[in-house]
C-alpha cells in the first residue's frame, strides 16, 4: 500500500459554533479555534477538520452556503482564516474545510438568480421544473430532513426546484459542466490557500437518477428513501474522478467522503490506490439498529453488535485503503450514550467504559478521526420539550414520531437520544459559567454536568479520560510502534466470546529490523468480570491498561468491569 503523508496521523473535528467563542457573543469563532491550537497541538492532533464557516444563513448550521469565498462574519474573516491556517501549520497540523457542493443556500447569488430568470443560465445551475398547483410532482423522494424534495421556486407559481436536504438548501445540477467548473475553481482557490483538504459533504447525492420518478411509497406519506434513487443512480465515481483531477491530486490534498451505504464492490473505486477519496469515514455502527420508518424506531446496540460491525468494516478494508474512525460527530449523538449500555454512565464504572469504547476504535487500523469533546468523554445532553432543540432534523424526527403514535414525552425520549444537537453543545472547558466556552449568553446550553466534566479538571487528572486519549494519540505516534499500529493487520481475537472485544495488529517492528509485532487490544465490554484466555505468548509490555493494576494467573486474565488493555506480545 502506498504511503501517503496523513495515514500515522490523528484526526480531530472541529464544530467550530461550539467549540470556543473569542468574543462573547455566545457563538464560537476561528479566533477561538486559533487560540485552541496549542490545546490540539498539547493532545497530539496532526489534522483538523473544521464543520463549515462559510456565509451561510445557518438554516443548516452552515451546511447551507450562501458565499463559497467568504467567512460568516459571526465566525470572523478571511484574516482569521489564514492566520489560522498559517498558526496551525507551524505546529504541523493541517486544517481541513467542509466541502458542501452538494447544494448551496437558497440565498446564494447563484440561486438568488435562478429565481430572476429560471430559463437563464443560473436556471440551469439547479434542477428547476415547471409544475402547476394539483398535478403529480416529478418524483416522490423524500427529503432527509422531511416532506417532499420538491419546493415552489419563490416568485414562481409554475415552477419547483429539488432539494434533497432542507428547501433552504436547493441542489446543485452537477451534470452541468459550468456548475462543476464553478465548483473546481472555488476548491482550487481554497486549496492554494494552503488547506491540507476537504471533508466532503453528503457527496453522493450529487449524481441523480434521471429522469425522475417514483419509487415503493415506504411511510404514510406517500413518499419514498432516497436511497432508493441513489441505489440505482450510476456514475458518480466520473464526477469524482473529475474533482480529484482538476483539484485534490494537483495539491496531493486529504479528502474524506461522506459516504453512507456503500457496497463492498465500491470502496476500491472510493479508497483504493486510484480511489477518488484518500478515504470514508466508516458509519458501519452508526447506521446498525437504524429503521428507515425514522428515529423513533431505531434500535440501541449491543457491545456484540458494536464488535461485528467493526470488524466487518477491518475485514472489508484490510486490502483495500483506510476508513476513518469515529465513534461521533455533529450528526450523531455522543458515542459515549450511544454505544455504552444503559445506566453504565450514571454507573461506578463510566470513566473505564468510556476509556473502554475510545481505546477499542482508536486502535482498529484506519485514521482516528476525533469529536470534539469526545477527548474528555463529554455525553448527550437532555432537553424537556421540542421548543429547546435546534436541530432541523430533530425536529423533523418528533414529528415523524408524533405522527407513528408516540405521545409528546415519548417522543422527546427519542429526541434527546438520537438529536444532532447532543454533539453540538458547546464544549466543556472548565468548571466556570458556560463551561468556559464564552462569557455571553452560549447560542445552545451547555450540558449540565460540566462541573464534573471539563477539560481543567481532566487535565490535572492523570487518571482522566483526556489523559487516556492523550496516551491513545502518543501511542500511535511512537516510532517504535507506529508501523504496527498504522499498517498492521486487524485479526479478531476470541471473536465468539460473548461482551469482549479483542484483537491483534500484527505489523513490523521498525526498530528491529522489521521484525514481527504483534499487539493485541482487549476490552471486557460489560459491567461484570470476564476471564480471558490469553493467546500464547509473553507479554512483553503493558502499552495502556485502565486500570491501576491487572491480573494474570496461568495464562488467563481476570478482567475487572470494562477492563480495557493494549498488550504488547513476543
Ligand atoms: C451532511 C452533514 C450534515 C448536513 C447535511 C446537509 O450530512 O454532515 O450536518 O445537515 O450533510 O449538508
Ligand atoms: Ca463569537
Amino acid at each position: 500500500m502506498e504511503r501517503k503523508w496523513w495515514h500515522g496521523k490523528t484526526a480531530y473535528q472541529i464544530y467550530p459554533k461550539s467549540f470556543k467563542d473569542s468574543n462573547g457573543d455566545g457563538i464560537g469563532d476561528l479566533r477561538g479555534v486559533i487560540e485552541k491550537l496549542d490545546y490540539l497541538k498539547e493532545l497530539g492532533i496532526g489534522i483538523v477538520w473544521l464543520s463549515p464557516i462559510y456565509q451561510s444563513p445557518l438554516a443548516d448550521q452552515g451546511y447551507d452556503i450562501s458565499d463559497y469565498y467568504r467567512i460568516d462574519p459571526r465566525f470572523g474573516d478571511m484574516n482569521d482564516m489564514d492566520e489560522l491556517i498559517r498558526e496551525a501549520k507551524k505546529r504541523d497540523i493541517g486544517i481541513v474545510m467542509d466541502l458542501v457542493v452538494n447544494h448551496c443556500s437558497d440565498e446564494h447569488e447563484w440561486f438568488r438568480k435562478a429565481c430572476e430568470n429560471p430559463d437563464g443560465k443560473y436556471g440551469k445551475y439547479f434542477y428547476i421544473q415547471d409544475w402547476h398547483e394539483g398535478e403529480k410532482l416529478p418524483c416522490n423522494w423524500r427529503s432527509y430532513f422531511g416532506g417532499p424534495v420538491w419546493s415552489k421556486l419563490p416568485g414562481h407559481e409554475d415552477k419547483i426546484y429539488l432539494h434533497v436536504f432542507h428547501k433552504k438548501q436547493p441542489d446543485l445540477n452537477w451534470e452541468n459542466p459550468e456548475v462543476r467548473r464553478e465548483i473546481y475553481s472555488m476548491i482550487n482557490w481554497w486549496l492554494e490557500k494552503g488547506l491540507a483538504g476537504f471533508r466532503i459533504d453528503a457527496i453522493i447525492n450529487i449524481k441523480k437518477a434521471l429522469p425522475f420518478h417514483d419509487y415503493p411509497a415506504d411511510r404514510d406519506d406517500g413518499l419514498c428513501d432516497i436511497d432508493n434513487m441513489l441505489e440505482e443512480a450510476r456514475g458518480v465515481t466520473d464526477f469524482l474522478d473529475e474533482m480529484a483531477r482538476e483539484c485534490f491530486d494537483k495539491y496531493n490534498a486529504f479528502t474524506a467522503g461522506e459516504v453512507f451505504n456503500e457496497k463492498e464492490s465500491e470502496l476500491p473505486r472510493f479508497i483504493g490506490e486510484n480511489g477518488c477519496f484518500s478515504t470514508m469515514f466508516d458509519f458501519n455502527e452508526a447506521i446498525l439498529g437504524q429503521d428507515k420508518k425514522g428515529w423513533y424506531a431505531h434500535k440501541k446496540i449491543t457491545p456484540d453488535e458494536y464488535k461485528k460491525a467493526c470488524f466487518e468494516s477491518q475485514k472489508k478494508t484490510e486490502n483495500v485503503g483506510f476508513l476513518c474512525n469515529i465513534i461521533e460527530n455533529h450528526d450523531e449523538p455522543r458515542g459515549v450514550s450511544r454505544y455504552l449500555p444503559e445506566g453504565v454512565l450514571d454507573g461506578p464504572y463510566a470513566i473505564q467504559a468510556k476509556k473502554l469504547l475510545g481505546g477499542l476504535n482508536f486502535m482498529l487500523r484506519g485514521l482516528p478521526f476525533l469529536y470534539q469533546g469526545q477527548e474528555i468523554g463529554m455525553e448527550n445532553t437532555r432537553c424537556e420539550s421540542i421548543n429547546q432543540i435546534d436541530d432541523i432534523s430533530a425536529r423533523d424526527q418528533y414529528q415523524v414520531a408524533l405522527n407513528a403514535g408516540l405521545s409528546p414525552e415519548e417522543a422527546i425520549k427519542i429526541i434527546n437520544l438520537y438529536s444532532r444537537d447532543n454533539a453540538r453543545t458547546p464544549f466543556q472547558w472548565d468548571d466556570n459559567l458556560n463551561a468556559g466556552f464564552t462569557s455571553g449568553t452560549p447560542w445552545l446550553p451547555v450540558n449540565k454536568n460540566y462541573k464534573n466534566i471539563n477539560l481543567k479538571a481532566e487535565r490535572d487528572d492523570p487518571d482522566s479520560v483526556w489523559n487516556f486519549y492523550r496516551d491513545l494519540i502518543q501511542l500511535r505516534k511512537n516510532p517504535k510502534y507506529q508501523e504496527t499500529i498504522v499498517y498492521g493487520k486487524t485479526e479478531p481475537y476470541l471473536i465468539n466470546q460473548k461482551n469482549l472485544m479483542a484483537y491483534f495488529r500484527r505489523g513490523l517492528n521498525q526498530n528491529q529490523d522489521g521484525a514481527k509485532q504483534d499487539i493485541l487490544i482487549l476490552g471486557n465490554f460489560q459491567d461484570q468480570e470476564q476471564d480471558i484466555i490469553l493467546p500464547g505468548a509473553i507479554i512483553q509490555n503493558i502499552l495502556l491498561n485502565n486500570y491501576h493494576d491487572y491480573h494474570i494467573k496461568n495464562g488467563v486474565l481476570h478482567a475487572k468491569p470494562w477492563q480495557f488493555m493494549i498488550l504488547e506480545l513476543i
